[in-house]
């Protein structure tokens, strides 16, 4: 088989979605992602028989000379676009965290072939942001929120801030940024009491609220197969309480399977990468905020586009390294099956 011109995978998969983590920092300590809290300790120390195995990953916040620059994050997106990218989201860390974000979501939403331009954030700092990214060109966004109980919301994320979130995702709603999304990663022991009560939230808030399985992202290298709590428990549950139709989706390599609650316009989607892989259609391609490609939330190893942008590299030559790392792409995550490797940073570096 010869290489074609797009960014086609050995395995024929068409890349469209270009995720762009712009800073590797974070104001939340989520259990699932940089679980660096007491209340996180604790958690998973009464769960561990010994300590875990490999090594946490140390963490060491990126350098602002390491990081891209809205210029050269523009072009990357530019020479995407050119090779059939047509989705931008943008993610973090806390990308809400990152100076003149507005400016950047300016940039890309002109660059020709991008027709969806999304963001995934924790919602704290949305209420003084939300307007400004919605006049720069934002569509869509997804906020974070993994629990509706104060105390609980605090445990899991080690910050008091479910009250900013939820005024974050009503002022998304007011500004047009739909369908707004919510996405709640589910630890059993932790949170997976408030199945329910989420379902409940967004049939009452008009949402779509995702619940996604526990991956080994974290950086403490904490997570167990025990505290994955599978797609299809979360679906029987939530089926005793509501009237739950399969909404069907042309686009095969969306991440969540959909349900529309009650016959309103609301939706659950579940979203089950551990126990029901998605791989197969991954479209999807990782920008991390200083400059590598990563071609699989797993893959343990990067390629560094910053000589490309920081050096002579010529766009036909950005073109060309694309398309030769995207032809390798791995064919699938090994979550789960003795020869696993974690993945080479946590999911705060790679973005969501
Ligand atoms: P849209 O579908 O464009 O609305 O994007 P979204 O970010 O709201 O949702 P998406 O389905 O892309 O991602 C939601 C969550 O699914 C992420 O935070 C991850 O936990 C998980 N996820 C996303 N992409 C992948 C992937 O390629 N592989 C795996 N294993 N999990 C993924
Ligand atoms: N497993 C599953 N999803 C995760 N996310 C972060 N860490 C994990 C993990 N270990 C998701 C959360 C967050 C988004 C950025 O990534 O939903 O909202
Ligand atoms: Fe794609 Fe890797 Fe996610 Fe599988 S685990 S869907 S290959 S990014």
């Amino acid at each position: 088989m010869t290489r074609p011109e797009a960014l086609i995978d050995s395995h024929g998969r068409v890349m469209r979605d270009l995720r762009v983590s712009v800073t590797d920092r974070c104001n939340f300590r989520c259990m699932y992602c940089l679980p660096e809290t007491e209340a996180a300790h604790n958690f998973y120390r009464g769960r561990w028989a010994q300590m875990p195995s490999p090594a946490p990953i140390l963490h060491q916040w990126q350098p602002k000379s390491a990081i891209l620059s809205y210029e050269e994050i523009e072009r990357i997106v530019r020479v995407a676009a050119g090779l059939g990218i047509d989705k931008i989201r943008l993610t973090g860390g806390e990308p809400l965290l990152r100076r003149d974000l507005p400016k950047l979501v300016e940039r890309i939403s002109a660059v020709s072939g991008i027709k969806d331009l999304a963001l995934t954030t924790n919602g704290f700092l949305f209420p003084q942001l939300g307007k400004a990214l919605a006049e720069a060109g934002l569509q869509r966004i997804s906020f974070s929120l993994d629990s509706l109980d104060k105390g609980n919301f605090k445990k899991i994320t080690g910050r008091d801030g479910l009250e900013e979130v939820i005024a974050s995702i009503r002022l998304a709603k007011d500004l047009g940024l739909a369908p707004v999304k919510v996405n709640a990663v589910i630890i059993r022991g932790m949170n997976d009491h408030e199945i329910e009560p989420l379902a409940q939230f967004a049939r009452d808030q008009d949402l779509i609220l995702r619940f996604i399985e526990f991956m080994p992202l974290d950086s403490a290298r904490a997570w167990l197969k025990e505290l994955v709590v599978p797609g299809q428990e979360i679906l029987s549950r939530l089926q005793k309480c509501f009237q739950l139709e399969a909404v069907q989706s042309a686009n095969l390599s969306e991440t969540a399977k959909r349900w529309r609650i009650d016959g309103s316009r609301s939706e659950i989607g579940i979203i089950a990468p551990v126990s029901e892989p998605f791989c197969g259609h991954c479209n999807r391609l990782r920008l991390t905020a200083d400059g590598k490609i990563r071609t699989c939330l797993f893959s343990v190893t990067e390629h560094d586009l910053r000589p490309f942008v920081r050096g002579e590299g010529s766009d036909a030559e950005m073109e060309e390294f694309l398309r030769a790392v995207v032809w390798k792409k791995e064919p699938r995550h090994r979550i789960g099956e003795p020869d696993f490797v974690p993945a080479s940073r946590s999911m705060s570096c790679i973005g969501g």
